[in-house]
């Protein structure tokens, strides 16, 4: 694949290949001498010194490189050894391929002694998913030495009990990875280029070989002839027709299984109820719902999953013009529920409204949206953790759990009646699809979708598919504190879907 920059490979201490990399933790003395194994005496005489100086303080990310005539050593600090953690090591994978020069060569060898399975796991997965760029507009000058882009290989040389559970925890996180590049790589793709239609292009065209997906595309006019009234509302004013895109996985497998449903609004200006022009480029990652979709199904079936999954994407773009939709306009959405537009900027709700709706088509154990849904959950959370609304506490609570396995953090938010209630306050509608005040703007629009979550059973049994909503806005881009990216699209949540479903959640 063509982003892949690097490969790993995974033994036992042995021969040294190209640079010599050593973690160490703060207050070390010195080097574990299993690690120093086949160094050149110069580079060790060198690292003793270092250490008998007290030269080094062992901070988390202190680097130093050694150069002598028989080799390199690079000297890597870790912080304090009672910190190692799954999460420090994810990030210490990422920090470390982040930090690679020409200098450190194409060739380097770990040797994290003393690392647990797990964290030596999360080491490699770090190094793996930071392994990304977006760099097809780039022109490609051969000249150029920046521009080599031959691969770096990464041997881990750590203790021998580890190595094939982490060779092949490795091949499963590069796998995985495969479905977080695809998110951020349509994340990241300009608006032009990426409209309704292409997204669901590549769909077709990425399921065409696998024989256990299939991709149904709803387009535009039959969109309309369904009553999709939300779908079609959004994306009427663009030139760019909307779509729904309907990834099935291993349709034939009976019973009850997992659905998801994206966003995907390629661009949202905001429509006639236009945005600001400051920063109005960022809304080309108002599609990352309908990319960690994709992203999933495709990490899914690179992992061999063999269970049901469907995978719903509402495709739009959100633009002003003649025929674009009003404040002020009710629509009927698939529901039968008519909706007043307040504002054409909360578009996002809009088309999930059909998605949830047809979602229950399905046979869902559960429904989990995505959606770049709100600001207001940017200003609530930050870009640290992704808000996340349910109707059901052991979907919510393993949502939770799943985030902080991958290191992906999914914070809980109320569902309350008060939020609902806001919703239905439409002098000439059953909804609204806009707050009565500004507060709590993400806690409105979630308790707008949940009027779209259909129920099962009758009478007393009657009950409400369990449902989490996730608005990944702050978490789907543009997170400095997130270093398993270096920016741009994020994948957000690729990881944490495919932990749940493949742990048989
Ligand atoms: N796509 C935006 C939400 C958004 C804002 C995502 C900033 C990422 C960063 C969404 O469609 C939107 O415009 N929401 C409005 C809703 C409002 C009109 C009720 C918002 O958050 O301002
Ligand atoms: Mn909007
Ligand atoms: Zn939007």
């Amino acid at each position: 694949m063509s982003w892949i920059t690097m490969d790993i490979s995974v033994e036992s201490i042995g021969d040294i290949k190209g640079t010599l990399v050593l973690p160490f933790n703060k207050g070390d003395v010195g080097i574990d001498s299993a690690a120093l194994s086949g160094l050149g005496d110069g580079l060790v005489g060198q690292l003793s010194k270092l250490f008998a100086d007290k030269d080094l303080t062992g901070k988390a990310g202190e680097r130093l490189t050694l150069h002598s005539p028989d080799g390199k050593a690079m000297l890597w600090g870790m912080g304090k050894s009672g910190e190692r953690n799954v999460d420090s090591c994810r990030s210490s994978g990422a920090k470390f391929f982040a930090g690679l020069k020409k200098r450190h060569g194409k060739s380097l060898t770990v040797r994290p002694i003393g690392w647990s399975g797990e964290e030596l796991a999360a080491f490699a997965e770090g190094m793996i998913l930071r392994d990304y760029k977006y760099d097809y507009y780039k022109s490609k000058n051969d000249d150029d030495e920046d521009d080599d882009d031959s691969p770096v290989h990464v041997t881990i040389q750590c203790d021998s009990e580890h190595v094939d559970a982490l060779s092949a925890s490795a091949t499963r996180s590069g796998q995985i990875a495969e479905g977080v590049f695809r998110a951020r790589d349509l994340a990241n793709a300009p608006p032009n280029d990426l409209y309704p239609m292409a997204y669901a292009d590549l769909a077709v065209e990425w399921a065409n070989d696998k024989d256990n997906v299939k991709v149904t595309i709803i387009d535009y006019d039959e969109a309309i002839k369904l009553g999709m009234g939300g779908l079609v509302g959004v994306g009427m004013g663009s030139s760019r027709k909307p779509c729904m895109v309907i990834f099935e996985m291993n349709a034939d497998i009976e019973g009850e299984a997992p659905v998801i449903v994206g966003k995907g609004i390629t661009f949202d200006t905001g429509g006639i109820s236009i945005k600001p022009s400051a920063s109005m480029d960022e809304m080309k990652f108002d599609m990352h719902g309908s990319a960690t979709v994709f992203g999933l199904i495709q990490a899914l079936e690179a992992t061999g999953h063999t269970g049901r999954v469907t995978g719903i994407s509402c495709m739009a773009e959100n633009m002003p013009d003649a025929a674009a939709q009003r404040p002020g306009d009710v629509i009927t959405t698939l529901s039968g529920k008519t909706v007043e537009i307040l504002n054409t900027d909360a578009e996002g709700r809009l088309v999930l409204s059909d998605g949830l709706w047809m979602a229950a088509d399905y046979n869902p154990s559960y429904i989990i949206d995505l959606a770049t849904l709100t600001g207001a959950i940017v200003i609530a959370l930050g870009h640290e953790a992704t808000g996340m609304w349910s109707n059901d506490d052991d979907l919510g609570k393993a949502l939770v759990a799943a985030g902080d396995v991958c290191g992906e953090l999914v914070w809980p938010m109320p569902l309350t009646p008060a939020f609902e209630k806001e919703m239905k306050d439409s002098k000439i509608a059953d909804l609204r699809n806009l707050g009565t005040t500004r507060w709590g703007g993400s806690n409105t629009a979630a308790a707008y979708l949940k009027n779209f979550v259909q129920s099962r059973g009758e009478g007393d049994d009657e009950k409400q598919i369990p449902w989490a909503h996730l608005d990944i806005a702050g978490t789907a881009w543009g997170a400095k504190s997130n270093v398993l990216v270096a920016d741009g699209g994020t994948g957000i949540h690729v990881r944490t879907l495919h932990h749940m479903i493949t742990e048989g959640l």
